[in-house]
């Protein structure tokens, strides 16, 4: 048995594939770096999605902008609900809210997951929800939405080029969590629900905010060694770095960094993030010896979120608004195999006495 379920092959995938020892990551025939940046969500969706969810790139923008304000019909009435939560507990019990038997649910589940996450951010915050406009690209309404002001035109193209780069990525934790849910037959939104559930741990989505605060915490470049080696000490984990399967940097990382660099005024914090990165794997490579511990997606999507104005406890709902497209996906494609995902466990507990 491998704990973890480490190089355990569970599904065949059209998907996306990472290659851990090359730092590559390839989305439906494509490298990353030919879609992020280059490319927005919903074409990078309707690439993601051919033959499983078909549309072309402007008929899933009217999908999703439909879905958006379908979603935010069904949800408004719970913003008052979220009092005591974090955003990604408010996501998650709003995305619940969506019913399974909708007429397009792929759609309803990527349009929600955005509604929810925006609404989420802002009303644990005692803020009021901001409704979406149609008229919009999806991250651009997005981050109007959340921000509650619109976005310009870099900076909606940085969110685009986040969730492009998150949208899809091989067997990972919560996208094996939505397939199992989905091989069940219990709906779409249902496994996106789980994904998000499965995804908000610290060890897989929920790390960019406590990049920042890492980030905070050292303060200034010269401290950034000492820092890092005394947490490292105390037998902590440094947030941004490390991963299940690349041995290498992640492809996502500097996608994302070339995105936060391209905003307006960043060039002070980012240099100051590389000088903490750089700090970081000398750490590393010195504490853990063999390890092959690099820099991970989370790093930059801290800088690049915060550049966009997202607060750090909302990180984790974007995320799961841009990876909603892969569970989607594998959803369908998990159903289309009609094979309940059912493993066995090994017996390691005590046996009834025999009988005399
Ligand atoms: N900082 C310090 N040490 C680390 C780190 C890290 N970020 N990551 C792994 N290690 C160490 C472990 O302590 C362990 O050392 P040990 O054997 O001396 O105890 C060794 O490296 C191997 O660690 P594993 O736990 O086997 O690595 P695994 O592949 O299971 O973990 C994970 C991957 C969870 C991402 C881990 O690297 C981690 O906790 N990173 C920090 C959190 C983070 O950045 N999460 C986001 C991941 S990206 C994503 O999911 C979207």
């Amino acid at each position: 048995m491998k704990l973890g379920l480490d190089d355990v092959i569970a599904a065949e995938t059209v998907l996306s594939d990472v290659d851990g020892e090359a730092g590559r990551l390839i989305v439906r025939g494509h490298d990353l770096e030919e879609l992020a940046g280059q490319v927005s969500f919903e074409e990078a969706v309707s690439i993601l999605w051919q033959w499983l969810v078909p549309g072309s790139t402007e008929d899933l923008r009217a999908r999703f902008a439909r879905a958006r304000v379908c979603a935010f019909g069904h949800l408004a009435a719970l913003s008052g609900c979220l009092a005591g939560l974090t955003p990604v507990e408010g996501m998650r019990l709003l995305l619940g809210a969506l019913p399974d038997a909708d007429e397009d649910p792929a759609a309803l589940a990527v349009g929600g997951a955005a509604v929810a996450a925006a609404m989420a951010v802002r009303c644990t915050k005692g803020l009021f929800p901001v409704a979406p406009n149609h008229s919009f690209g999806h991250a651009a309404d997005l981050l109007r939405m959340l921000r509650g002001s619109p976005a310009d035109e870099g900076e909606a193209a940085g969110l685009d080029t986040y969730l492009v780069t998150i949208m899809d990525h091989g067997l990972n934790a919560s996208t094996f969590t939505a397939r199992v849910v989905a091989s069940t037959e219990a709906g779409i939104i249902s496994s996106v629900v789980a994904g998000l559930c499965a995804l908000k741990g610290p060890l897989h989505g929920g790390a960019p905010g406590p990049v920042l605060d890492m980030l905070d915490a050292i303060g200034t470049a010269d401290r950034a060694e000492a820092w890092l080696d005394e947490a490292i000490g105390r037998g902590e984990r440094l947030m941004g770095f490390g991963h299940r399967i690349y041995r290498v940097r992640d492809p996502r990382a500097d996608v994302l960094k070339a995105a936060a660099g391209r905003l307006k005024g960043r060039h002070n914090r980012i240099a100051f993030a590389e000088d903490v990165e750089r700090a970081a794997l000398a750490v590393l490579e010195r504490r853990k010896p063999g390890r092959r511990l690099d820099t991970n997606v989370e790093f930059y999507t801290a800088l690049l979120l915060e550049a966009l104005g997202v607060p750090g406890e909302g990180f984790t709902p974007l995320f799961g608004a841009g990876r909603t497209a892969g569970w989607v996906a594998h959803a369908v494609e998990q159903v289309k195999t009609g094979r309940i995902i059912r493993p066995q466990s090994r017996y390691v507990g005590p046996r009834p006495a025999e009988a005399a």
